[in-house]
């Protein structure tokens, strides 16, 4: 057989040779996206997440182009590894609660089908997790972060806070120059997502150049309307087995109104916190009733003072 060998999705090539597993290499698009079964992920995608219109389109847009890639590898005319591995780095930016983390964790799913790294889970990282108190911690620190996820995602939240500036004895620069190299040598094994706020990941990006021009992909995730906030909840509601009462989605709605104007509002974080807290209620006016028998339905609606009894409603 002359046909070029294709990796099977999720096996690395010696595992999948010893297994004796050889898939002749994908020549169509359809090939490709059947053998890796990546548009399970995307599906999955588009149907779980909310809005997000314009990074699901760019998620797509990533995907079509890694599956070309695919179709060229196999004519030759791309490498998978080594100085000429395609850069696959990221920067996630938006408001907290906008779905980052989660958009990560699909990512990894699609590089991991798509061969692009071999284990496909994520490591979520703060700068605590890479920079040390004192001299000599920190690179020890950031190599283990790295050990950990490799053949996967590095997903660095608030990324920014790894350069201090103002301090000029600031261990982050060591993390820095550490990731620097490693997404530079080890592309073909890890990809790295920085995510944080849109205006301070510019600023960052600004002094560090280095970092910026590895950087292949920005992807801007938008606060989320209200009309989106709500039907998340509905999304949460429903996968919970909890369903809103009489008069409890206009409680609701009513409830969003004001606490988005509050401070600190995390679009869809928010809203799973207080549902949390919904249910926290609900769990206490039922626990009230000692001796009814309490129904599938009790069990699962939220009822309108579940929702009324937050105080965002007494705040002024
Ligand atoms: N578009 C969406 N549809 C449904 N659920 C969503 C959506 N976006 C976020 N969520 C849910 O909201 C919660 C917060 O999302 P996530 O942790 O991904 O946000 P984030 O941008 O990483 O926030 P942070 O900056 O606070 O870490 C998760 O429980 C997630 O499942
Ligand atoms: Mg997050």
């Amino acid at each position: 057989m002359n046909a070029p060998l294709y990796r099977i999705p999720g096996a690395t090539a010696a595992e999948a040779e010893a297994a004796g597993a050889v898939t002749p290499a994908p020549q169509t698009i359809g090939e490709v996206l059947a053998q890796s079964q990546v548009e399970a992920v995307m599906d999955e995608l588009d149907r779980d997440l909310i809005g997000l219109v314009p990074v699901k389109q760019r998620i797509r847009d990533i995907a079509a182009l890694l599956v070309v890639d695919k179709l060229r590898l196999a004519h030759g005319l791309q490498a998978s590894s080594g100085a000429n591995a395609p850069s696959l780095h990221m920067c996630f930016t938006g408001n907290p609660g906008t779905g980052k983390t989660t958009v990560a964790m699909r990512m990894a799913q699609i590089l991991h089908r798509l061969g692009y790294v071999r284990k496909g889970h994520l490591v979520a990282v703060t700068r605590d997790d890479l920079v040390g108190q004192y001299i000599g911690h920190t690179a020890p620190k950031t190599k283990e972060v790295l050990k950990k996820a490799m053949g996967g995602v590095l997903f660095i939240d608030e990324a920014y806070y790894l350069y201090r500036p103002d301090n000029e004895r600031d261990y982050g620069q060591e993390a820095i120059e550490i990731l620097l190299q490693v997404m530079e040598n080890q592309r073909d094994d890890l990809v790295v997502i920085l995510a944080g706020y849109k205006n301070r990941m510019d600023t960052f990006f600004q002094s560090n150049p280095g970092m910026s021009s590895r950087i292949a992909h920005h992807l801007d995730f938008p606060d989320y309307a209200h009309g989106e906030l709500r039907a998340i909840a509905d999304r949460m509601l429903l996968t919970m087995n909890y369903r809103f009462g009489p008069g409890a989605r206009e409680a609701f709605d009513d409830y969003l109104q004001r606490r988005i104007a509050q401070p600190h509002f995390a679009n869809a974080r928010s809203v799973r916190n207080a549902l949390d807290r919904m249910r926290l209620r609900q769990a206490s006016r039922l626990f009230a009733e000692r001796d009814r028998v309490l129904s599938r339905d009790d069990l699962t609606t939220l009822a309108e003072s579940d929702v009324r009894a937050s105080r965002v409603f007494t705040a002024t």
